[in-house]
């Protein structure tokens, strides 16, 4: 009886919290409509950054990217996600991924749903991989990407249509009548599963039912392995904190950490030239040591796949909130928080340049 008392208390909470937000719901939904509004057609292999685009619109870029670009880029379905939806990512490359000594940056976006800020960075690096619009040219020929836009779709879908503030996956059956269902995919990989994550499928940080039960982080995972000898930096995009991290999320330090936290600088210090006056200067340390011990992360599952730079990105609150509004977007801010990101992500891919070619 308590404990029903207790999570119908803690459930009429949740829902009064988000009722609190419902005007500022509403304020980012008007901005992005009206943003919608006003925006014309791309054109054909283009996206804007004007707003944040769907799930379906995303998809249809992608595509066209790569029917447009059939000799730098090639599309993967890499699988289904638990709802049976596509989860594709773009290889790009000048030398159609066969020069073995080349090495690969891979960046994903959107592992959690409601981080739609990360979004519009992975799509600018598209953008500018492919239109060759480039400060410096030889971050594409020299390297080779991987670029992975919507790590969690069903939550992404879910996120538009139903819960703006949903983190995890889709996944149901871990309870009777799907009372509470998702997991946390960030918490879902092969390392150190279960130690800092919820064994309780109504937690943010579910871990799931055991390591890689979730489609969507096994296929991360096959990524990260399957090229883990020429994947020489991995950037897993999240918001928020304006941070970046590495490992190991129990607060062991990586045993490269030195480089790891010399390479995190480079990439912070491009950011910070070209942020916005009023967001704080990027933060670069251990996740555990900056943020909060975690485990299962696909950061982590990078480094234990040997891939030596391994990095968390949160990018910045909106307005500097602290409540779960910090995951709003203003889309007048879309193009900045691309452009700035990018900025760090370029400054990634050349000290992977400089140190591998
Ligand atoms: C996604 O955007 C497209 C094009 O603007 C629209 O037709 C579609 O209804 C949107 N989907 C969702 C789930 O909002
Ligand atoms: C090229 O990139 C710059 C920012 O670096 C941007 O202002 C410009 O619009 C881009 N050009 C095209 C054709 O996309
Ligand atoms: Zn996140």
């Amino acid at each position: 009886m308590l404990l029903y008392l207790s999570f119908l208390l803690s459930f009429s909470l949740v829902l009064a919290k988000h009722e609190m937000y419902d005007g500022l719901l509403d304020e980012e939904d008007r901005l992005m409509v009206e943003a919608k509004r006003k925006s014309q057609r791309f054109g054909t292999a283009r996206i804007g950054f004007d707003r944040v685009y769907n799930l379906t619109e995303v998809y249809t870029y992608l595509e066209e990217v790569a029917s447009s670009y059939p000799d730098l880029v090639t599309l993967v379905n890499a699988g289904k996600s638990f709802e049976g939806r596509d989860v594709k990512y773009l290889k790009i490359s000048t030398t159609n991924f066969e020069d073995t000594s080349k090495p690969i940056v891979f960046v994903e976006s959107l592992l959690h749903a409601r981080e739609w800020v990360t979004l519009p960075p992975t799509l600018y690096a598209i953008d500018k991989l492919v239109t060759g619009n480039l400060t410096e040219s030889s971050v594409l020929d020299k390297v080779d990407w991987i670029i992975l836009p919507i790590a969690n779709p069903d939550g992404y879908e879910f996120s538009h249509v139903q819960n703006r503030f949903w983190r995890k996956n889709r996944a149901t059956g871990y309870m009777a009548n799907d009372v509470c269902v998702g997991v946390d995919l960030n918490r879902n990989f092969d390392i150190t599963w279960g130690d800092f994550s919820s064994n309780n499928v109504c937690s943010e940080t579910f871990h799931g039912r055991h390591p890689f039960s979730e489609p969507e982080a096994r296929i991360v995972g096959d990524i990260l392995r399957s090229n883990n000898n020429r994947i020489k930096m991995f950037m897993d995009i999240h918001s928020t904190g304006s941070m970046i991290l590495y490992g190991w999320g129990d607060g062991v330090l990586v045993s490269n950490a030195l480089s790891v936290h010399a390479a995190g600088i480079q990439m912070a210090t491009a950011i910070d030239a070209v942020k916005t006056h009023w967001n704080p200067y990027y933060t670069v340390g251990n996740s555990a040591l900056v943020l909060y011990r975690a485990s299962g992360l696909a950061m982590d599952y990078g480094s234990v796949s040997n891939i030596p730079y391994s990095y968390v990105y949160e990018l910045p609150r909106h307005r500097n909130a602290l409540g779960v509004d910090r995951f709003l977007v203003d889309p007048a801010l879309v193009q900045q928080f691309a452009m700035e990101t990018w900025e760090g992500i370029q400054a990634g891919a050349k000290f992977i340049r400089d140190k591998y070619t």
